[in-house]
């Protein structure tokens, strides 16, 4: 069976059990303190803790998803038979079982093991189940247990697990959770281990595969004082089911890994005509390699391009690795349009934004390379010269680092050059100097918080011009948002700097603005300070401020209570002010520079006249 016929009989299965089909959502979730979608019910957790209501919005509780995520956690184990850094998530939903409609435990359980086994025809004598065992005050899921009894699994192929394996969620800190059965496929004694106990999560084997976590989301994890959590009652009942899409399909065509099904195959088939390398010969390299292109298509493809922050330094990481391996397998630069063009035909039909994204991508992938390139050979010549002197087999935390700092090495790629020269990386060494470097900028980092200093300005006439200069600093952020695109790109603020003359901006993007888009912004900022916009400021709870969508800058540590200043409807911000009060106040403004300020970073210097 096709893959592409397997995630069609999901989605057509639950659209006969009455369930809302639910396109996916972005890779790029809603929540600022996640970095990107890992689960398919990441765009239904205000719903699954009923602050919002699935009738309002979908017309119905029960929904079905296949969900793209995205997940680092493990980047550096892909090239094995199981870990990927993209990958599909089918799954379905009832959000609310206490509307009598909903389904919960049975429901699901009865669903899951009749789309397996009457509908995709798998051997019911294959599975084996998992459910939560009882820990930290949760109790056993005694439910669970029977009701797969009942529904003809024997008591000897149902296994109990704590928190670790069998409890899911939340996907952050917080957030709804609970605890968890799956569904494992044996796949048979040569897969196997001597260890009596094996069975599902065995330590020393592949043989059983977890192909169906149903998730009984009746708790939601909280925060205490103490920085301690608690696992407090959901007003409501859900199941959040996930099944590893390329897992199901290497189950269902038979294969040891998604690497070798329909997924893959053909694209490492087509690489490999341009190399003088095989596959399975070169299996790791080959596996990176489709892996981590597949997934820089889709994050390209919303917008995200390489920087060195957050999101845009994963994609970095990626794409240096992709040039790594290309090296290595002795691809010509150009090696990928043909690749690029096969992922998008394959997977756009189920994600219409891959669509015509083609000579995006490529142009990304080729502007890193470019920039990569020169720093890459050095940087490889240095390692070299590193490892000569050395007598023992270990790469310290600051060589790592000097190879991060100094050429650009995400430490993925200093780990492999080290392991394929028999070293060890010293990760809590690197780690460390990292920290330790961090410590050194972080003058910059409290800047973001409009923490500009303003309080230090001796002279009351300085210290009126600038805090206008701090007003128009936010309506900037918010018109090179709007104007270079939309929240989702890369557009963050990543310094300010006051002082009574001008205002500094830095913030994160690719390209040089062009003087089109300098008077677009110019025009747009003036056009609000015309509009003689209230300044207000409002306190708040971080979460609510979040909620209404003020923004915020990843993964800094805010107090529990904020500070938003709004102007009129145009830009929302957490801020320590201090504001003008209107913006009439602020006079002329006037972008004087443009330049760039590091990689991926623009600055802007401008005044108000
Ligand atoms: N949220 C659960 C998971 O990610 C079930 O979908 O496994």
């Amino acid at each position: 069976m096709t893959s592409e016929k397997i995630r069609k009989k999901f989605l057509d299965f639950f659209k006969e059990k009455e369930h809302k089909i639910i396109a996916s959502g972005s890779l790029i979730p809603d929540d600022p303190t996640s970095l990107f979608t890992s689960a398919g019910m990441q765009q239904f957790i205000l719903y699954l803790k009923g602050e919002k209501d699935p009738i309002q919005d979908f017309g119905s509780r029960h929904l079905a998803s296949c969900q793209k995520c995205f997940r680092t956690a493990d980047i550096e184990k892909v090239g094995d038979e199981t870990h990927l850094t993209f990958f599909e998530m089918l799954g379905n939903w009832s959000v609310g079982e206490d509307s009598k409609i909903g389904y919960f435990k049975e429901g699901a359980i009865k669903l899951a093991l009749e789309f397996f086994c009457h509908n995709l025809k798998l051997d019911k004598n294959r599975f084996w189940i998992t459910i939560f065992k009882g820990e930290k005050g949760i109790p056993r899921d005694e439910e669970s247990f029977l009701i797969w009894q009942e529904n003809g699994i024997p008591e000897e192929r149902i296994r109990e697990f704590g928190i670790e394996d069998n409890f899911w969620g939340p996907v952050v800190e917080t957030g709804p959770c609970g605890p968890c059965s799956e569904i494992h496929y044996d796949r048979g004694e040569r897969f196997g281990c001597n260890r009596e106990d094996c069975g599902p999560n065995c330590p020393n084997c592949q043989r059983f595969v977890e192909l169906w976590n149903l998730v009984f989301m009746e708790y939601e994890r909280v925060k205490k004082e103490d920085g301690s959590y608690n696992y407090e009652k959901l007003p409501q009942k859900n199941v959040d089911t996930g099944v590893g899409f390329e897992r199901l399909v290497a189950v269902l065509q038979d294969k040891n890994s998604a690497y070798e099904t329909d997924l893959f195959l053909p694209l490492i088939q087509l690489i490999e005509k341009n190399s003088f390398k095989k596959y399975p010969e070169n299996k790791k390299s080959f596996r990176i390699l489709v892996d981590h292109l597949r997934a820089s298509v889709f994050l390209i493809s919303e917008d995200i391009l390489p920087s060195n922050l957050d999101r845009g330094y994963v994609l970095r990481r990626l794409l240096r690795r992709i040039q790594r391996i290309s090296k290595i397998l002795e691809l010509k630069d150009g090696w990928e349009v043909e690749p690029i063009k096969w992922i998008i035909k394959k997977y756009q039909k189920v994600y219409p934004e891959l669509r015509g994204k083609e000579n995006d991508v490529s142009i990304v992938i080729e502007k890193e390379r470019e920039k990569f390139e020169k720093t890459l050979a050095e940087g490889l010549k240095h390692f070299e010269k590193l490892i000569e002197k050395k007598t023992e087999k270990i790469i310290k935390g600051e060589e790592a680092f000097f190879l991060f700092e100094s050429y650009g090495f995400p430490l993925e790629i200093i780990e492999e050059l080290a392991r394929e020269k028999g070293f060890e990386v010293d990760k809590s060494g690197f780690k460390e100097s990292f920290k330790e470097h961090q410590k050194i900028s972080r003058a910059g980092v409290e800047k973001k918080f409009g923490g500009v200093g303003i309080e230090q300005i001796e002279k009351e006439e300085d210290k009126i011009k600038a805090i206008r200069l701090h007003t128009a600093t936010h309506l900037l952020h918010q018109a090179l948002r709007k104007v270079l695109g939309s929240p989702k790109t890369m557009v963050q603020q990543m310094g300010s700097d006051i002082n009574p003359e001008r205002l500094r901006f830095d913030f994160s993007f690719e390209k040089k603005m062009t003087s089109e888009e300098i008077k677009k912004v110019e025009n747009l900022v003036n056009q609000k300070i015309k509009g003689d916009l209230e300044v207000k400021k409002e306190e708040m709870s971080l979460k609510q401020a979040l909620e209404i969508g003020a923004l915020a800058f990843f993964k800094e540590k805010y107090p529990e209570k904020v500070f938003v200043y709004s102007i009129g409807d145009f830009s929302k911000e957490i801020c320590n002010g201090p504001h003008v009060q209107r913006t009439s106040e602020l006079g002329e403004f006037k972008i004087k520079k443009e330049e760039s300020s590091g990689a991926g970073i623009r600055r802007i210097k401008a005044i108000l006249k």
